[in-house]
């Protein structure tokens, strides 16, 4: 993991095989596509229609000129399925909704979410390695946290092989008691915590 500023002073990190770099006025686009995609969002509520997609972006691009830190936009630099311009993101963020568990201040939380023919080839994982290192070494933060509903199995896998251990299951205040995506596992880190 390589943190360095971009032109514009933002903080991009590089992996083997990633950039995690700033939000680019072109990303809104192909995002707005994953973000409509139903197989990308079907373990949210709902799938996002365009200018929600655009303004998450900018809340993105205001989070990262703030706090230094963002979920940030994926390149892929080389691979085996060769390189692309954008296919997603990884990185750090505030959740947005009030905190029904224990949590450092301010609570920060690693997510991915990645175009499904960029899945399976480890990126998520990659890139989230990289944010956690940032956000222990660099920014010194107490705890990292994730969270997912149980039956995003690829998403909590991802948790599981960066050295997040489950701590225990909340329920999403934002969902009804009959809502399927009610229920979440609640995943944390420590910076002293193994890093497979
Ligand atoms: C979750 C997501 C980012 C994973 O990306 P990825 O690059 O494919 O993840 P990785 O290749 O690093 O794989 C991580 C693990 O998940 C497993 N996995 C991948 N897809 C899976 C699936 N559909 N079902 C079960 N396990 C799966 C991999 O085998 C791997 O497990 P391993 O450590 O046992 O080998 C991707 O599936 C995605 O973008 N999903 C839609 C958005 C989303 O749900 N985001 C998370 C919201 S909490």
């Amino acid at each position: 993991m390589e943190p360095q500023d971009d032109s514009t002073g933002l903080t991009e990190l590089r992996t083997p095989r990633l950039l995690m770099r700033a939000w680019r006025e072109e990303d809104k686009k192909p995002f707005a596509a994953m973000n409509a995609d139903p197989q990308v969002m079907q373990y949210f509520p709902e799938v996002l229609q365009e200018p929600e997609s655009d303004a998450l972006v900018e809340r993105l691009r205001d989070q990262h000129a703030q706090y230094g830190y963002t979920v940030w936009a994926l390149q892929v630099l080389e691979s085996e399925h060769g390189s692309a311009d954008f296919v997603g993101f990884t990185g750090l963020s505030h959740p947005s909704f009030d905190l029904p568990f224990e949590h450092s201040e301010p609570c920060v939380e690693v997510g991915w979410r990645l175009s499904p023919p960029w899945w399976g080839m480890g990126l998520a994982s990659e890139a989230a390695r990289a944010a956690i290192t940032y956000g222990f070494d660099v920014l010194c933060l107490e705890e990292i946290v994730s969270f997912t509903t149980p039956s995003n199995e690829a998403s909590w896998r991802v948790m599981e092989r960066i050295g997040m251990h489950r701590a225990e299951e909340f329920d999403h205040p934002r969902a009804q008691a009959w809502d399927w995506w009610q229920r979440h596992l609640l995943y944390r880190m420590s910076p002293n915590d193994p890093r497979p």
